[in-house]
């Protein structure tokens, strides 16, 4: 067991989670906390243009602001995405948002989206030294009316499209009212529009729900073709509450083990639909390296963790690129390529 598991981690799940979280962002975000690197010339690849020396990032929502780019690639990620960001800067639901399930090692959050705004998040942005590569997700604000929605988006775009490696369009949180309709392919197109028109240039990804069914993703894949985005993000957390040992009864979006089987289904799903050209970042419950080698099997380019992160700590990333490694020179798999959909086959 490492420093985090035996030492850092039992202070921290003494308090209160969300205080828990502020307080290791503030380590993070100060440069404190490291882990050991461990990239390997299996794990390079170059995709949409850009080069990751590792398939393993950290999810949305762990770094909303921006505040701690310059200090992802310390803790071994290779790529971060920061946000959900909004137009306007808001503060979020009311606390209690954020709730342990360690008996599922999952987490249960409705935080609502609290960001300090486009805006700022442009100017943390500008006055960082991001050393790895950093996707930057772009959600609806939670007073634009439904019907504003495109031009919500098209604001939050507007202050910072100039920055990062790829934008994600989060239409699947569970926890900012109607924001999930917007999954349709219709208002999803308006929203691609409305981004283009600032920027045409920009790789663009979707960020889908868990919850969707067979039919629904499919409207998704035809929207992501006609429109020629870069990729899709499978999955979000989901509102739906199978499998748990202990169910806190609160509302909000789960994530971390109970997930891992719905994501890994809807990856396959978007796997087998889609043009192989189209990018696929694979997320929800990948909890070791075993995960993450299933997950690009099942046709995942790059990866993100978000859960397991907060219950193995800073290890979780080397020891998982490790087993990665391991588990494909077993195979005699020679890059992340070679490995990406074979379980499918
Ligand atoms: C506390 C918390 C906050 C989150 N905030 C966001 C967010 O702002 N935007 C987003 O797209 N996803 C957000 N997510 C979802 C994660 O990015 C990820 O899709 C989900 O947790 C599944 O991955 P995991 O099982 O590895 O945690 C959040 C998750 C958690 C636990």
């Amino acid at each position: 067991m490492g420093f985090y598991e035996s030492a850092a981690k039992p202070l921290l799940f003494r308090l209160d989670p969300e205080r828990a979280h502020s307080l290791g962002f503030w380590f993070i975000r100060h440069g404190l906390v490291r882990a050991r690197p461990s990239y390997h010339r299996l794990l390079r690849q170059t995709l949409f243009g850009v080069y990751f020396q590792s398939p393993l990032g950290l999810a949305a929502g762990f770094d909303k602001s921006a505040q701690a780019l310059a200090h992802w690639h310390q803790l071994g990620f290779g790529f971060v995405e920061v946000g959900t960001v909004t137009a306007q800067p808001q503060p979020g639901n009311p606390k209690p948002r954020l709730f342990r399930l360690p008996r599922d090692q999952a987490l249960i959050n409705r935080m609502g989206f609290n960001n300090e705004g486009a805006h700022q998040v442009s100017r943390n942005i500008s006055t960082s030294n991001p050393q790895l590569p950093y996707g930057i997700n772009i959600g609806k604000s939670r007073t634009a009316p439904f019907e504003q929605a495109a031009k919500d988006y098209q604001e939050a775009f507007r202050s910072l499209h100039s920055f990062g490696a790829y934008f994600a369009i989060n239409v699947s949180s569970p926890n900012t009212p109607g924001l999930t309709e917007l999954q349709e392919k219709g208002p999803l197109l308006e929203i691609i529009h409305a981004l283009r028109e600032v920027n045409p240039d920009r790789p663009l990804f979707v960020k889908v729900s868990p919850d969707l069914d067979t039919a629904a993703l499919d409207r998704v894949i035809e929207a992501v073709h006609e429109a020629n985005l870069t990729g899709l993000i499978a999955t979000n957390t989901t509102a739906l509450r199978e499998g748990l040992r202990r169910d806190p009864r609160e509302t909000g979006g789960l994530s971390g083990r109970p997930l891992k089987h719905r994501a890994l289904d809807v990856l396959s799903h978007l796997y087998k639909s889609c043009n192989p050209n189209v990018v696929l970042i694979g997320v929800g419950g990948i909890m070791d390296g075993d995960d993450l080698y299933e997950r690009i099997a099942h046709g995942a380019n790059l990866c993100q963790v978000y859960t397991s992160w907060v219950y193995r700590g800073p290890s979780l990333v080397p020891l998982a690129l490790r087993r990665l490694v391991t588990l494909m020179e077993r195979k005699n798999l020679r890059s992340i390529d070679a490995l990406r959909g074979i379980a499918l086959r």
